[in-house]
């Protein structure tokens, strides 16, 4: 598959690594940039054999065959727009849109067009990730009550980031995207969220927007999503996850402290890892970045989807489902009360049970707990299934 590349920047680049520093059949084929001489060098750097300053050149051009958009988030719906009309498959990072009604309108103009479209969320695509949701959907830790995301780094780093009205605001937007579909998936992407509950605040930098916020997304079956953002948090990318179900605990580190230790007294310059604050003392370096984050499985779930006719792990429909419930947090952040995620087109399950009635006992009792005490004592502690009273056995 022949592709273009939107944009020469920090993303651009990863995504660049992923296809072309690994031997694969998918060949970036094009890139689109602003400024010519960055757009020539990053030709250079990855062997692209056509550059352009054309948008739309990059998208129709005849020998590409599906186009990545790796722009800043205002910039997503018309590169979408231009990718419709040329017709030609679409893969957008994230955040698909600012907010719910831009991606909204992605949505619509690839199905419109009839294109495929894939949503670029590389953390549901880690290694890790996809351990655990398989973990999950085997049963592994049975049904899942609440989802613990957390994305926090010292701040982007790119102006635009900064901006509220160009990025469609701050931290949770940027990071809170990643941790939302992250939950979402664990839960379950039929169910529907229903509402959000945020606090959100500027507390370090001279900006209009969050750089803080803590996000609870409350899902028709019960569930509860929590997100965690910060673009002040210091020491590196903190990036966690954990999952906490009736039959089993899931706990994953993505970034910092996955095993890999290194002390440095700085000699040497060294790259360490994203948005590492330091190259000196103890060190946490991650092995093979792309990998780890996600990019390589994403890529092939991507272009074997195109491929085959089949929808990606995450489309586009996903960014839009994202984006409203993050519109929900912004709301939510201002009102101070839980507020409802607006969607208009929902795609899931309407039949959701929220009535649990426990584990069995027997044909008397619902057991509540069981636990040997210290002293070898064994308590089960039980419900009575006619009355309701709490018995010890
Ligand atoms: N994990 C991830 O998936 C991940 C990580 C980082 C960024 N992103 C996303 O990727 C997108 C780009 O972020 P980035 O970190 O690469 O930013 P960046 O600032 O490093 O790069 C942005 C690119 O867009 C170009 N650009 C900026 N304004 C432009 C304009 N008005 N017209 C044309 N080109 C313009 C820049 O020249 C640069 O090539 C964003 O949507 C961001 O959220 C995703």
């Amino acid at each position: 598959m022949n592709i273009s590349i939107l944009g020469t920047g920090f993303i651009a680049r990863f995504y660049a690594e992923t296809l072309v520093a690994q031997r694969r059949k998918d060949v970036v084929n094009m890139v689109y940039g602003r400024s010519p001489d960055k757009t020539k060098k990053f030709a250079e750097d990855y062997n692209v054999p056509n550059y352009t300053s054309n948008l739309k050149e990059s998208i129709s051009h005849p020998d590409v065959d599906a186009v990545i958009i790796a722009l800043p988030n205002n910039m997503h719906l018309e590169a979408v727009l231009a990718c419709a009309e040329a017709k030609k498959p679409v893969l957008c990072t994230k955040p698909l849109g600012r907010n719910g009604k831009e991606a909204l309108a992605m949505l619509q103009a690839a199905e419109k067009a009839g294109i495929f479209a894939g949503y670029l969320e590389d953390l549901c695509y880690t290694p890790k990730f996809l351990k655990s949701l398989s973990s999950i959907n085997n049963g592994a830790i049975g049904r899942v009550i609440w989802t613990k995301s957390r994305e926090s780094h010292p701040g982007p780093h790119s102006d635009w980031f900064w901006d509220k009205e160009k990025a469609g605001g701050g931290a949770i937007i940027d990071l809170g995207c990643h941790c939302v579909e992250i939950s979402r998936n664990f839960i379950g992407k039929d169910i529907r969220p229903v509402e959000v509950m945020c606090w959100a605040d500027t507390c370090m930098h001279p900006i209009d927007a969050e750089d803080n916020a803590v996000g609870l997304v409350r899902y028709e079956n019960g569930a509860i999503g929590q997100f965690e953002v910060s673009w002040s948090f210091r020491g590196g990318m903190d990036l966690r996850d954990e999952v906490m179900g009736t039959e089993g605990t899931i706990w994953t580190n993505n970034f910092l402290r996955t095993g890999f230790e290194m002390f440095s007294t700085g000699s040497g310059d060294a790259y360490v890892a994203e948005k590492s604050e330091s190259n000196s003392g103890w060190l946490f370096p991650v092995g093979d970045e792309v990998h780890e984050l996600g990019y390589n499985h994403m890529f092939t779930d991507m272009f074997d989807a195109i491929e085959n006719s089949k929808q990606p792990l995450e489309t586009f429909y996903d960014g839009y489902i994202v984006n409203a419930i993050i519109d929900a947090a912004y709301q939510s952040a201002r009102t101070k009360k839980w507020e409802p995620v607006i969607i208009e087109d929902w795609r899931g399950t309407t039949e959701v049970n929220q009535h649990h009635a426990g584990t069995s006992y027997d044909e008397n009792y619902y057991l509540i707990k069981e636990e040997i005490l210290p002293s070898g004592e064994k308590k089960i502690i039980l419900k009575n299934k006619k009355t309701g009273a709490i018995e010890k056995r």
